[in-house]
């Protein structure tokens, strides 16, 4: 028999206490910037669901192809009995390496989007009827607890997500994963690769204008639950290579000199004509500087595998 249990670390007041200190720190400074959890409202998951299929958005296809590549290959050199997947959003990749571990227990997406987790779970129950699936609404980047599972455990981290933390963030993040395994549990790291400056802005701005009405979304998100007045036609989607960083930055540029009010917290913010709200960056990685990273956390990389084109990277990592 399959359960499916789903269980939220946050009650939903303190989502919205830290969507309001988010907004209100990130709107009162210089350069504005919003955080990019907040993008992921259903509406929001459901446009990064179709982004995933967009002809010019190659990481999916290509993370994709890595894993049916090398599931086998992660199977056996993790034996894990519990897969842990944070930012699992609807799980769908995540099917490949599901069918390859031999041994799983249990599986616990973790995610901040509920209709997300709610959708995947429900999904995965009824297409494996021997799975045990654990659902965490949570933020991975809020010191985690996971349910009392049994080892190995495999934590898997895809889509390049953590190419959304900036650097520090990503430290920090990485450290907090390392103190979730014991030594012989591993880490699986989806990681989009530096390559040619057109094919990543494509990637971000493509001609269906889908990435654009994304990254807009967290506009209606914070009209919805804080009152805000933003007009997201005012704005103007962005998407620049930053080629000192190694990072796409996503940013909505004010059309027009504007003042938006937020009446949950009191607030009238002002934007110049041309003003831009920095919304995410999605950095972009070389072979030596994930090694780094992860070494840095204490963890020690084993594999490093890459499509064919040499797109994106998986990295299997393992705790000592
Ligand atoms: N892993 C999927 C989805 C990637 S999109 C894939 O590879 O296609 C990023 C996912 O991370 C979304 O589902 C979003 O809701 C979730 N997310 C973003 N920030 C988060 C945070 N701080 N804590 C938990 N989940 C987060
Ligand atoms: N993790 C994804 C990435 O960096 C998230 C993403 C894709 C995204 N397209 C986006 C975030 C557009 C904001 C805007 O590729």
């Amino acid at each position: 028999m399959s359960t499916f249990l789903v269980t939220r670390t946050l009650p939903e007041d303190a989502t919205e206490a830290a969507l309001r200190a988010d907004v209100l720190h990130g709107l009162t400074r210089t350069p504005k910037t919003l955080p990019p959890k907040w993008f992921y409202d259903a509406h929001g998951s459901e446009l990064f669901e179709k982004i995933t299929e967009l002809p010019e958005y190659y990481p999916t296809r290509a993370e994709r192809e890595i894993l049916l590549a090398r599931a086998a290959e992660i199977a056996s050199a993790t034996g894990a009995r519990t897969l842990v997947e944070l930012g699992s959003g609807s799980s769908d990749k995540t099917r490949h390496l599901l069918d390859a571990l031999p041994a799983l227990h249990t599986y616990v997406p973790v995610d901040v989007s509920e209709s997300a987790l709610t959708q995947a779970g429900q999904a995965l129950i009824a297409e494996r009827p021997s799975l045990a699936v654990h659902a965490l609404i949570a933020d991975f980047t809020g010191g985690l607890t996971l349910p009392g599972t049994p080892g190995p455990r495999l934590v898997a981290f895809l889509g390049g997500t953590i190419g959304n933390l900036l650097p520090a963030e990503r430290a920090t993040f990485l450290a907090s994963v390392r103190a979730l395994l014991s030594p012989g549990d591993a880490l699986l790291l989806g990681t989009d690769l530096v390559k040619d400056e057109s094919v990543l802005v494509d990637a971000y701005d493509d001609a269906a204008g889908v990435t654009a009405a994304f990254n807009k979304n967290v506009l209606s998100v914070v009209n919805r639950e804080l009152g805000a007045d933003f007009d997201p036609d005012d704005f103007a989607h962005v998407a620049l290579w930053d080629a000192e960083e190694e990072w796409i930055e996503m940013r909505l540029r004010a059309r027009s000199r504007l003042t938006v009010k937020i009446p949950a917290l009191d607030l009238a913010v002002d934007f110049a004509a041309g003003e831009e709200l920095r919304t995410e960056v999605s950095a972009k990685f070389r072979e030596e500087g994930v090694r780094g990273e992860m070494a840095a956390a204490g963890l020690e990389m084993t594999h490093w595998w890459t499509d064919q084109e040499g797109r994106f990277a998986l990295s299997l990592s393992m705790a000592r």
